[in-house]
């Protein structure tokens, strides 16, 4: 292959959804024993929206990946690879969520999967869609993080439902032959051994749906959450050190650091860190709490819908959790 004819992968555009309803810190105060005080001091969350109980991820991630396919200026019969990042699809085991989004968009016949690495997902797939679209393989790739988290979460446990919300984010990752407009780098991993810091024990072939499940809650998420904190700091810091050294670019070049949105403690101990001017941080955390694999696709279409993001600014993506995995990307943003 002539190096005219080299395919990079891009992200062309970028969409992103949330349903009407709010749920705020005070309405949450009269669920649980928590306080709007404790919530915004711990987390920096004002509020989150959730979805209706007739509402199903693949419904948020159709509206989020119609923006994107309009603003990619493409149809959805250019779109050859669909991809749902999601721990909350829309049934458990089968089909995938990715299936049905293609259905509802009217795509028919593409290879169309979800991806299960937590808040990681989107940026896992990210590196799914370089693969693919750098193999020659595919051309346009849909790339969705939806999540309807409310599905999983106890409204009984103040130590989880205080921190997640529902909402969905996607981007046109799209070939290209421009340098330029390459994603420049992904680093991705894992470590199964902290599995137990933040999962979901049912359903699943471990503890099958049962009475015993639903008597005891196994279907909820359950995290640690210190230790989950300890380590996000710990591993997102590292991480974004390593991809920037790794491409001999520097933080001040970057425009725009979009970490996954768990915590604002956590993105603020990490900019700290990497001495981020507080221009350079997107941080959304405090009106949509943390949106698993919807959250940095979502802070992208933020800055997008502002204005902020223009064509050619460099976005240092980074993310943490359940699994463990963690993520981080280096790309232009390559969308009008
Ligand atoms: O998205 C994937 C990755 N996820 C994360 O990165 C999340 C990481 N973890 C966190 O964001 C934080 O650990 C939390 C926000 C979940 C908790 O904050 P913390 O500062 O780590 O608090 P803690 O768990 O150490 O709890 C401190 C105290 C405890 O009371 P005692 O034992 O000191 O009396 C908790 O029972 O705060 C209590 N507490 C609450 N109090 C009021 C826990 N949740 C609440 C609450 N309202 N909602």
């Amino acid at each position: 292959m002539s190096s005219s004819q080299r395919k990079y992968a891009s992200m062309r555009s970028i969409g992103a959804y949330v349903p009407p309803r709010i749920l705020s810190n005070a309405d949450l105060e009269k669920m649980v024993d928590t306080s709007d005080e404790w919530i915004l001091k711990r987390t920096g969350i004002s509020e989150r929206h959730i979805a209706d109980d007739d509402v199903a991820t693949s419904d948020l991630a159709v509206e989020a990946a119609r923006d994107a396919i309009a603003r990619a200026e493409l149809e959805t019969g250019d779109i050859d690879l669909v991809l749902c990042a999601t721990v909350t699809p829309d049934y458990f085991n089968m089909p995938a969520t990715a299936c049905i989004i293609s259905d509802k968009l009217g795509i028919r016949n593409v290879q169309a999967f979800d991806i299960s690495a937590a808040c990681s997902g989107f940026v896992y797939g990210l590196s799914i869609a370089k693969a693919f679209i750098e193999s020659g393989m595919k051309r346009n790739v849909l790339l969705i993080g939806a999540e309807k988290f409310s599905s999983i979460v106890d409204y009984t446990d103040r130590s989880t439902c205080i921190l997640f919300g529902d909402g969905a984010g996607a981007a046109v990752i799209a070939a290209t032959e421009d340098s330029g407009e390459r994603i420049i780098d992904i680093h991705a991993s894992a470590d199964g051994s902290y599995a137990d810091f933040l999962m979901t024990p049912a359903p699943g072939s471990v503890n099958p749906c049962s009475q015993k499940v639903l008597e005891e809650g196994l279907q909820y998420v359950k995290m640690k959450g210190n230790e989950t904190f300890k380590l996000a700091v710990k591993t997102l810091t590292k991480d974004v050190r390593e991809i920037l050294e790794h491409n001999g670019i520097q933080a001040e070049e970057i425009d725009h650091f979009i970490p996954h949105q768990a915590n604002y403690r956590i993105i603020k101990a990490v900019g700290d860190a990497l001495k981020m001017r507080e221009d350079q941080i997107v941080l959304t955390v405090q009106k949509y709490g943390n949106t698993s694999a919807a959250s940095i696709p979502m802070a992208i279409n933020d800055i997008y819908e502002e204005g902020r993001l223009r064509y050619g600014d460099l976005m240092l993506l980074d993310t943490f959790g359940g699994g463990l995995t963690w993520a981080s990307a280096l790309l232009p943003f390559a969308g009008k």
